[in-house]
């Protein structure tokens, strides 16, 4: 079915703003953590207020989870993390080029129980090489889900990638419940590193939505 007019207006204007509002967020060459899926952002205000040398960036689809994050952020009073409503891949798209990730952060992200619906999992292969695009080697990929099938499938993705390895003795280096880890009966985590393997900065597009006109991509 095309896709209608008004629907590609809308996101062009959602993609500009989002553009704008990065670019004023990140104006300058600089190396974040990216936290994505944040929910009421416990998980990062905790680590920004540790790691309070580092530029944080925490992104989530709902709005109404985004304003608690950003209320959490200013009560703790930092201004190292900061919180934006977005999808994962139009992020990606929409960084000023010279932004990369120092550290990735994924915690209990929606994982699509049903089979037919294991193609909408953000954490696929397309992904984690988009993500290779804007990282350096060495630069971690912290993974947690309580959802067996979603972390057996990653865990098989990431050993056949060349840009990402699995860091079997890797330290977790924060332990902070997030509202679904507190919910979670158990769960598995793991770390994976950037290797070597270069990587082509590639636009990715959530599924549904019609590929940028012009991505702004390292270069
Ligand atoms: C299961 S919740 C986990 C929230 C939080 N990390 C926690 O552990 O409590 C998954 C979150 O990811 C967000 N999310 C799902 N798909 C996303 C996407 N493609 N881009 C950005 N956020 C997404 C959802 O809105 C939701 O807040």
């Amino acid at each position: 079915m095309p896709i209608r007019p008004a629907f590609l207006d809308l996101i062009a204007s959602r993609r500009s703003q989002l553009r704008k509002e990065l670019s004023v967020l990140l104006p300058s060459p600089v190396a974040i953590t990216w936290e994505i899926g944040c929910g009421h952002g416990h998980f990062l205000t905790a680590y920004a207020s540790v790691i309070s040398r580092r530029f944080h960036v925490g992104i989530d689809l709902r709005l109404e989870r985004i304003i608690k994050a950003r209320r959490k952020g200013e009560r703790a009073g930092l201004a190292n993390c900061h919180f934006v409503r977005c999808e994962a891949r139009e992020f990606l798209n929409g960084l000023p080029p010279h932004v990369t990730f120092s550290e990735i952060w994924v915690l209990f992200p929606d994982p699509w129980p049903k089979v037919r619906h294991h193609k909408n999992r953000l954490l696929q292969p397309k992904f984690f090489e988009a993500v290779a695009g804007r990282t350096e080697e060495g630069t971690p990929l912290y993974f947690r889900t309580d959802h067996v099938g979603y972390f057996r499938e990653v865990y098989t993705f990431l050993a056949s990638l060349t840009t990402w390895r699995l860091a079997s003795t890797a330290v977790w280096p924060l332990e902070w419940p997030t509202v679904f880890q507190s919910r979670a009966p158990s769960y598995h985590s793991l770390v994976a590193l950037r290797t070597a393997h270069p990587a082509k900065p590639t636009v990715i597009v959530a599924p549904g939505l019609p590929a940028p006109e012009k991505p702004t991509l390292p270069a």
